[in-house]
């Protein structure tokens, strides 16, 4: 066993912690692979305001890490850096019972055949956004999709039948647009510039979130008191209690809606944003798209294709930390409080000897054979993993189909945008600019 005194974490690089958060924000993609080819697929990375963070890219690792007692590896107190946005009772930063009864809350909403009744939705909402889309010139997708997905994301939660009408979907939609603006600054993962120069930034998130709320508890108190009911997962949560039996609290109901709202959206937003810049950037893979949608039967290539999306630029560079509660033993090494340990999917899913020439852009390689667990990794793992992936794969495949049928992509610049940190995920630094030029 692998513990000797002075070595008591995989090596990594031994920049001061500035830097390696600096580097880590600035050019994500090839810190992690400088730093996976010089340590191998185990390296501890020290950032600001962190505990020691050990990246695993060993698929047997991984692996061990998803199937490790709840105990053990707290996931929940791993992620409080969303603290802000979702609060501090979000299910999403609980563990173990807690976890699983906020998890139980949520899932019957999200399984595949309740998904399959949101498709009308999602189809109106696609058409009718993209159909307001500039055509023929150069402009930046990422905020049109934004606003997409979380009108998606708000009324799956509202339900279809029940309040608010559009008028205070719309004010809160455009609300919480204006509050999330603050994941794309340092001050949200590192507090210590909320102090410095980042202070107004902070104060704004402040105020906006402060908005938010005030329309957030009125909607909440609004269906409290209404006696119709509709699917939706607001009116489930107002059902649901707490093991006690007592009903759960209003702040409960909001923290949990916080959580799906800000899920729910910047992800699917950011992966279609990567799409576009994708398939702008590849117009061979975009031809044999467009073929297949026009030709409306099949949806084979549209799957693969968005599976090597989700391989190729996965939002979410690595899973939510796992923070080490109890001593663990992984490929040989233990792991002791206060460690954090995460499944790198960036550098999973390009692995030369799991993918063959992993820079290239190839949706082929997924059309005989699917994805395989525990290399492929979009949606994380183990008792954290998304349970939205249906609702966002509708979206996905609904949104390319719309957008293609009528247009085709042309590229903005002349190389695929670099990452840029929106909270914990990743998009196109420059917002995904494409130019939609009509089809014949
Ligand atoms: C392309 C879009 C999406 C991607 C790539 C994605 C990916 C992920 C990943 C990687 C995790 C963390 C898993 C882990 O650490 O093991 C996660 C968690 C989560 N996702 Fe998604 N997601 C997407 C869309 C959605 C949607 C549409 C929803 C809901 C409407 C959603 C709701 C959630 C929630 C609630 C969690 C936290 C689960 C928990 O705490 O147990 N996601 N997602």
């Amino acid at each position: 066993m692998r513990q000797a005194v002075g070595e008591e974490l995989p090596p990594g690089p031994q920049l001061p912690r500035a830097l390696q958060s600096c580097l880590l924000w600035r050019w994500p993609f090839e810190y992690l692979e400088q730093s996976s080819d010089r340590y191998g697929s185990r390296f501890t990375l020290r950032a600001t305001s962190r505990p020691p963070l050990v990246f695993l890219s060993d698929p047997a690792d991984v692996k061990a890490m998803f199937a490790a007692p709840a105990e053990v590896l707290h996931p929940g107190e791993g992620g409080a850096i969303i603290a802000p946005i979702v609060g501090e009772r979000s299910f999403m930063l609980r563990d173990e019972e807690e976890h699983l009864e906020g998890r139980k809350r949520m899932l019957p909403g999200f399984h595949s055949k309740l998904v399959r009744r949101h498709r009308e939705l999602v189809v109106k909402v696609a058409q009718r956004e993209v159909a307001s889309w500039p055509r023929e010139v150069s402009f930046a997708l990422h905020p049109p999709l934004r606003a997409l997905t979380l009108e998606i994301v708000l009324r799956t939660i509202f339900g279809a039948s029940g309040r608010p009408d559009d008028r205070c979907l719309y004010a809160l939609r455009d609300r919480l647009l204006a509050m999330l603006a603050v994941t794309g600054s340092a001050v949200f993962p590192e507090p210590l510039l909320r102090h410095g120069p980042g202070r107004r930034i902070w104060e704004r998130f402040l105020r906006t979130r402060a908005e938010v709320d005030r329309l957030l508890y009125a909607i909440i108190e609004d269906r409290a008191c209404a006696n119709g009911r509709s699917e939706g997962l607001l009116d489930r949560l107002l059902e649901a209690c707490n093991a006690d039996g007592s009903p759960i609290s209003a702040r409960q109901v909001r923290d949990d809606l916080m959580s799906v709202i800000l899920a729910g959206h910047e992800t699917t937003a950011a992966e279609l944003a990567w799409a576009f810049q994708l398939l702008a950037h590849h117009p061979t893979v975009l031809e044999k798209l467009i073929g297949e949608i026009d030709e409306g039967a099949e949806e084979e290539y549209l799957t693969a294709t968005i599976q090597e999306v989700l391989r190729h630029r996965p939002v979410f560079l690595f899973t939510i930390p796992r923070a080490v509660k109890q001593p663990i033993v992984l490929g040989g090494w233990t792991y002791r409080p206060p460690t954090q340990l995460l499944g790198c999917i960036y550098l999973l899913h390009h692995d030369p000897l799991l993918y063959p020439e992993p820079q290239e852009f190839r949706p082929e390689r997924f059309l005989e054979t699917g994805p395989a667990a525990y290399t492929w990794l979009p949606w994380g793992g183990g008792r954290k993993r998304c349970p939205g992936l249906h609702l966002a794969m509708l979206e996905l495949k609904t949104v390319l189909r719309t957008v293609l049928a009528s247009v085709t992509v042309l590229p903005a610049g002349r190389r695929i945008e670099h990452p840029r940190w929106r909270s914990v995920i990743v998009t196109p630094h420059a917002g995904s600019r494409v130019v939609l030029h009509r089809r014949r």
